[in-house]
């Protein structure tokens, strides 16, 4: 049965059920998270052995280990659908890091991953900030591919999600302990001014057209905008407890996407 692209789908599991503009949008989005959690994986190996303790190296190679199995799913996924993954894997630098402080929106290869997994983490405050907002944006994002109405993704996002939820609280017990100490507080308001504006660039543009498509084909749930301010709602409670200040953000055109990013 082939489901027409005006309705909403309650739920697909197969390529034969899926119109061609279905397929597309739903190989997009999907490629968009499994690109994103390798990348992301791999942003996230040199710290397993510059962490500041055995605690810590143990949480940071269980941190990498979650985000490649994610990838790996989303991958098998794809590769359901008719997808070359060894192909696509051997023709793409996924450890691929830019050195400039703001690239925008811009993707600075032709790969598929969400652009803030292009800059590196460079400290352990980098590290611990990449956690609290990009974790939590992908939390955000992945609530609702928790959703969606390609069955098989949404089975997955159950226990993708359960793990990005331990990486965020391992995100925010750090900042709360940062953002205690004098100390330690100045680097991480300054870490947090770097990765809160890379973060709430990645949901795209409020009212975007490619976003009520998805919405149509049952593939998001929300608007882009309703996730970003769902996420910046959250990033205030939490620097309000902490004694941190969040970081002005406008939404700059250069920074509006019109692809709604799903991260890892
Ligand atoms: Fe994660
Ligand atoms: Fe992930």
């Amino acid at each position: 049965m082939t489901i027409q692209a005006e309705f909403a789908p309650k739920s697909v599991s197969k390529r034969s059920e899926m119109t061609d503009e279905y397929y597309e949008h739903l190989t997009n989005l999907m490629g968009m998270q499994a690109d994103s959690e390798l990348a992301g994986a791999y942003g996230y190996v040199p710290w397993i052995a510059k962490a500041p303790s055995i605690q810590e190296t143990y949480t940071v190679s269980q941190i990498v280990k979650d985000e490649v199995r994610h990838a790996h799913v989303m991958f098998r996924l794809l590769e359901q659908l008719g997808f070359d993954t060894q192909g696509y894997f051997e023709k793409h630098n996924f450890t691929l890091r830019v050195e400039t402080s703001d690239i925008g929106t811009e993707r600075v290869a032709d790969d598929k991953r969400v652009n803030i997994f292009y800059y590196p983490i460079e400290t352990w405050y980098d590290f611990i900030m990449f956690n609290f907002c990009m974790d939590r944006g992908a939390g955000h994002q992945l609530e609702d591919a928790k959703h969606c109405s390609y069955k098989p993704w949404a089975d997955v996002m159950e226990g993708i999600f359960k793990e990005e939820a331990m990486h965020m609280a391992h995100g925010d017990w750090w900042v709360k302990k940062l953002a205690a100490d004098p100390n330690t507080k100045g680097p991480a308001q300054e870490a947090l001014d770097k990765w809160y504006p890379r973060t709430m660039n990645i949901f795209g543009r409020p009212n975007s057209p490619k976003n009520k498509v998805y919405r149509r084909l049952g593939l998001k749930v929300r608007d882009n905008d309703e996730v970003r301010q769902a996420f910046a709602a959250e990033i205030k409670l939490r620097c309000d407890e902490y004694g941190l200040r969040v970081p002005d953000w406008q939404p700059v055109e250069r920074h509006m996407t019109e692809e709604p990013f799903i991260p890892g």
